[in-house]
């Protein structure tokens, strides 16, 4: 996994930067398209190497895509069905592969998924999502690193989630909203995101209510068709770049937010010292000299994010006193943490906990990204540290950032490819 990153600290970042079309959106609307038949076109989906990679699983499903002029996606499904069972070749290359449970068994009753490889930031077991799928009448067994699916008689029906599980919720709310009956989801995640698949879904001719709350009730359809539909913005993406304005005490205009989505990153942000200030063009950030440092617990949507935990764990390296970061989402989401010692950081880890002595400044080390977010961290604490450093297995990052170093470099960092 090559492509390496090497970034000149020491430059406050100035400007203006937009933010790409949610990935966690993208993929979960591209997976969902199948469910109709004929074409659907997506707007602002980020031409990121996960999207890439999904095209790749999609097309070998038997759907034809097209990327269009204006920069929208088209996605065709040929109403003689597709094929039912992820190639485990290309599945392999991304956990969101296991969407296709819920679409496919909703849309030809059955399907099926190569199990997730583990992942660098936990186990991401199926249980919930085998859980949802057998109360709506899917018989399930898993052979060969798959997992097989049949529905003969689905029929609408209720499930209580142990964790809110957007993985689980999404795949569980696919295949309910083309199964015959009312199905009653409980304890679902809240995510943006997954509001962001119930009114693509709608959009299509599906019933669902409740999405953005605990409960999501769907009262199955025959089928839905297909449409044109616009991709929310990328809050964790958004949070990054406010990050990066914060960490080098410049002053940074984040446009293309829903400030509501960002409301736990900016809360936390402005505990920091930083000053964020919602405008009508977008969030502006500045960065201060002296960085507070504050104690952070991760959890489901509304609380905040895990996939911020590593950036703010960057920026936390320079605050004026010591922090703790608990990751409750994963069980194992601290491995930046070796990669920013390397760059002279004081953290100590114990179990789901992060202790951070801050330290007056980062020195530019070679470091090497183990995950997408992991990576976005590796460039925040570059971007303050003396000194250049060099970003290894750079590859994590360009999964979920779109045209991330073109970014960078307008708003006046130092990056080479
Ligand atoms: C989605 O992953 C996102 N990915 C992740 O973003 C994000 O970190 C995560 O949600 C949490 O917000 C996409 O949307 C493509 P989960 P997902 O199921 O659905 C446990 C990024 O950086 N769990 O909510 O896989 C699981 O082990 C990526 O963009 C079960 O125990 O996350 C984890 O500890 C990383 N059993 C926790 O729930 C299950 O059946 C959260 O997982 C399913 C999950």
């Amino acid at each position: 996994m090559k492509d390496t990153l090497i970034i000149e600290g020491g430059y406050p970042l100035y400007g203006q930067v937009r933010v790409s079309g949610a990935k966690n959106a993208g993929l979960v609307l591209m997976v969902a398209s199948i469910m109709a038949e004929g074409e659907t076109i997506l707007d602002n989906v980020p031409r990121i190497r996960d999207v890439e990679v999904l095209i790749k699983i999609l097309e070998d499903l038997g759907v034809s895509t097209r990327w269009n002029e204006d920069g929208s996606l088209s996605l065709y499904s040929p109403s003689g069905g597709l094929r039912s069972k992820t190639s485990y070749e290309l599945a392999k290359q991304l956990r969101a592969s296991n969407l296709f449970l819920g679409a496919l068994l909703g849309r030809q009753k059955e399907a099926a998924v190569s199990l997730p490889g583990g992942c660098d930031i936990g186990s991401r077991p199926m249980d919930l999502h085998i859980k949802g799928i057998q109360a709506l009448g899917a018989e399930v067994s898993l052979e060969h690193g798959f997992i097989y699916a049949r529905a003969k008689s689905p029929r609408g029906g209720r499930v209580y989630l142990d964790f809110p599980s957007v993985g689980a919720t999404e795949n569980i709310m696919m295949m309910a909203a083309l199964t015959p009956g009312q199905s009653i989801i409980e304890n679902v995640a809240k995510e943006p995101e997954i509001v962001d698949l119930a009114n693509f879904l709608n959009s299509m001719g599906a019933r669902i209510r409740g999405a953005g709350t605990d409960i999501i009730k769907v009262e199955g359809v025959e089928s839905l068709r297909g449409g044109r539909y616009a991709i929310i913005p990328d809050r964790i993406e958004a949070g990054t770049f406010m990050i990066a304005a914060a960490i080098t005490g410049g002053e940074v205009l984040v446009e293309n937010v829903i400030p509501t989505h960002l409301h736990p990153i900016s809360a936390k942000l402005q505990e920091t010292g930083a000053l964020v200030r919602e405008t009508d063009k977008g969030i502006l950030v500045k960065g201060i000299e002296n960085i507070a440092p504050v104690d952070i617990k991760t959890l489901p949507y509304p609380g905040f994010p895990t996939d911020m935990q590593s950036q703010m764990v960057a920026l936390l390296c320079l605050a004026r006193g010591s922090s703790v970061v608990v990751e409750n989402v994963f069980e194992n989401r601290f491995q930046v943490v070796d990669e920013l010692k390397r760059m002279g950081a004081r953290i100590k880890v114990e179990g789901h906990t992060a202790v951070i002595e801050g330290v007056n400044g980062l020195l530019g080390a070679r470091v090497k990204a183990t995950d997408l977010r992991a990576g976005a961290a590796l460039i925040l604490a570059a971007l303050a540290a003396h000194g250049s450093t060099v970003i290894e297995e750079a590859v994590h990052i360009f999964r979920g950032y779109e045209n991330i170093e073109d970014k960078l470099r307008s708003i006046g960092a130092h990056v080479l490819r």
